[in-house]
């Protein structure tokens, strides 16, 4: 494990909190330790992919070697964890389930046991495949409802949520989906869809796979809040609304002025991707609104949100800190 000053970190009023990201260089983590770095002292955990000029500090570690958590939390002594480093791409998870349980399944609940020991709130991000998607009722899934996981990420990350619940009641356990703009420039389904369109590359949309995914500025707004509520337990945090994944390409190519021609409708089931997917993964989010009082943001006001970033150069940022 080696740590990477990069930005005084010293110049900090000393009241701010400390937090430790995991997967600070993956789509989420860099997202939110970038968002928040004015608000806590952010550390972000990378573990192959090193970055440069991030204006937070970095730490090597790599959950695979024994006792990385506990390293972390001794060298960090943060007040809060977000973790959000994961094996995420479904097709890697089938192809080597073994990598998958460790990382997705067992990690989360050795660092959620190692935050209980050391009075560190910790938060831990799941994902809406923990349901089948066959049957979500008119009002999407709610917390509570059956979990029934349809592929090997899947069935991984809910054991990652038992394992969290079981090591730390404390916890908060995040569901969510979403998309914004990464190093790689190809980590989420927003910005495959804008890279395709803007090089004038035909590609296919489903149909019949519904989400309620979310723009990655407003989920972490969301998990702030939620760091600062105290809240506990199960959470789903997703957009207030729903739309197809076609429904989604077609939004983003007429938003950013592109040609949503290219994209062809299609079923799923047509798609000869390896791993199933769940196909109706609507979400309900009467429980987090009740706890923030406010209304969360609908799939339109989230792609506002993702086309603002882009005019702000975001993309371009993010490459600056490239791997
Ligand atoms: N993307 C989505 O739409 C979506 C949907 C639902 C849920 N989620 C969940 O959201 C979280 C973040 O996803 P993401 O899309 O941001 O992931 P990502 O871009 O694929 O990044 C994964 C991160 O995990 C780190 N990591 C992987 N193996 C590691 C190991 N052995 N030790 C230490 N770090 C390791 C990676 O580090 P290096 O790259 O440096 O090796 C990287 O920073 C995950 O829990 C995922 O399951 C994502």
């Amino acid at each position: 494990m080696s740590q990477q000053h990069t930005m005084a970190s010293t110049d900090l009023p000393a009241s701010k909190k400390k937090l430790l990201v995991t997967g600070a260089s993956g789509l989420l983590g860099l997202n939110l330790a970038l968002q928040l770095r004015d608000a806590y002292q952010v550390t972000g955990v990378f573990n192959q992919k090193r970055m440069h000029q991030t204006p937070f500090e970095l730490i090597q570690g790599d959950f695979f070697v024994e006792n990385t958590a506990e390293k972390l939390v001794a060298e960090v002594q943060p007040d809060v964890i977000i973790h959000c480093a994961a094996m995420a791409n479904i097709d890697a998870c089938e192809k080597d389930q073994e990598k998958a349980h460790y990382i997705n399944g067992v990690v989360p609940g050795k660092i959620a046991f190692e935050a209980r020991r050391n009075k560190i709130r910790f938060i831990h991000i799941s994902t809406d495949a923990v349901f089948d998607g066959v049957d979500c009722g008119e009002n999407g899934y709610h917390e509570e409802d059956r979990t029934n996981p349809n592929n090997v990420y899947a069935q991984t990350k809910l054991l990652g949520e038992q394992n969290v619940m079981d090591q730390n009641p404390d916890a908060l356990v995040a569901r969510v989906n979403f998309y914004g703009w990464s190093v790689a420039q190809n980590r989420s389904l927003g910005e495959i869809f804008f890279q395709n369109l803007i090089q004038k590359k035909p590609m296919m949309g489903f149909t019949d796979v519904f989400f309620s995914t979310l723009y990655v500025q407003n989920l972490v707004r969301i998990l702030d809040r939620l760091i600062h509520e105290q809240a506990s337990g199960i959470y789903h945090v997703f957009s207030s609304d729903y739309q197809s994944k076609y429904e989604f390409g077609v939004s983003i190519a007429r938003r950013f002025g592109l040609d949503a021609s290219l994209i062809s409708p299609v079923s799923w089931k047509d798609s000869g991707l390896a791993a199933k997917r769940s196909p109706n993964l609507i979400m309900n989010t009467d429980k987090l609104q009740r706890l923030l009082g406010v209304s969360l943001p609908t799939q339109m006001e989230s792609l506002e949100n993702f086309y603002q970033a882009y005019r702000d150069g975001l993309p371009e940022l993010l490459k600056k800190t490239g791997f």
